[in-house]
């Protein structure tokens, strides 16, 4: 058995391969248990404080709606309200919340601002989203692979576009199920070389392999699931007209899935932008697997609430 309580969950670092995959387990039975409306009431009397400096419509809701069936209490945190707006400091913010609260979600930009928060606070800290991170998605992408694929032996992800924070946390999550993992994106948007390096450590010890590539065609050749995210994240708006053309070769579209398995699986973290990083007829076709993909982040985020505050 596996004893997370207290744990702050910053990164898929965090956790070993064995807790990850029990996380998961534990997230299919709770799917289960709300799909056949016995959801356990574990987190009575627990209060979730959410932080968020950044837009959110999956994350919020489901953390909202997953806390509420588990017996719990949610509160949405505005950066906007808080005086963490107004310059109060975030270890202030950290201390006065362990006052009242039994954990903290945050969604902000510095990936730095989170590790801040969790030293200075004595409760849990989870992260939803930095520009690094964002291992809460990571976890629902696995979980969603491993419900199609019921193992993560001799698979292959491709992601192809930015190597930006949702890119980070799969490839780390890849790596710590052993699963291969190939990245394709242009110069200049490569994944940050310690977490490349961090995953490639890891991978070595599954014995699966993490390849990064300017090259889509060879991502996504026998891959058995193709991964996109937009091209311009929340906070690099000023960048757009400049990344729509960097990344133009980087579609998923009806040409790229071609090289892919037949049963291929298109995930994608949402929210997407069709025409750009995948074209509608690969987002809605049969491949697509985006809505199971988005409505397991509850199913995940329960399961990992559970184990820290259980
Ligand atoms: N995928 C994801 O985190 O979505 P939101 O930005 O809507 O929370
Ligand atoms: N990479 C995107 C993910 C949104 C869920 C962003 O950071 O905006």
């Amino acid at each position: 058995t596996f004893n997370l309580k207290g744990k702050d969950f910053l990164t898929l670092l965090d956790f070993s391969s064995d807790e990850i995959f029990y996380l998961l387990n534990q997230a299919v039975k709770l799917k289960e248990a709300h799909l056949s409306g016995k959801n356990p009431k574990s987190l009575e009397g627990k209060t979730l404080g959410m932080i968020f400096e950044k837009s959110s419509t999956r994350t919020r809701v489901s953390f909202e709606a997953g806390m509420l069936q588990l017996g719990g209490h949610p509160l949405f945190l505005s950066s906007k309200d808080l005086q963490l707006g107004r310059g109060e400091t975030i270890a202030d913010t950290a201390k006065v919340l362990s006052q009242f609260i039994d954990c903290i979600m945050i969604r902000t930009f510095e990936h730095e601002k989170v590790e801040e928060l969790a030293k200075h606070a004595s409760i849990p800290v989870i992260n939803g989203l930095t520009d690094d991170f964002h291992p809460c998605q990571a976890l629902a992408d696995l979980l969603t692979i491993y419900e199609h694929k019921q193992s993560f032996s001799n698979l292959k992800v491709a992601y192809i576009g930015d190597g930006n924070n949702v890119a980070h946390s799969l490839m780390i999550g890849c790596a710590k199920m052993g699963v291969d993992f190939a990245l394709a994106c242009p110069d200049g948007y490569k994944p940050k070389s310690w977490i490349v390096e961090k995953a490639q450590e890891i991978a070595k010890e599954m014995q699966s392999s993490i390849v990064i590539t300017d090259n889509p065609i060879q991502a996504a050749k026998d891959a058995d699931a193709l991964y996109g995210d937009v091209w311009t994240s929340m906070g690099q708006e000023e960048e757009s007209k400049a990344r729509l053309e960097t990344f133009a070769s980087y579609q998923i579209n009806k040409e790229l899935v071609s090289y892919a398995k037949d049963d291929y699986l298109f995930l994608h973290c949402l929210p997407a932008h069709r025409g750009e990083e995948v074209t509608a007829e690969i987002i809605d076709g049969p491949n697509s697997v985006v809505f199971q993909q988005a409505g397991n982040r509850m199913h995940v985020q329960k399961a990992l609430l559970q184990a820290i505050l259980g």
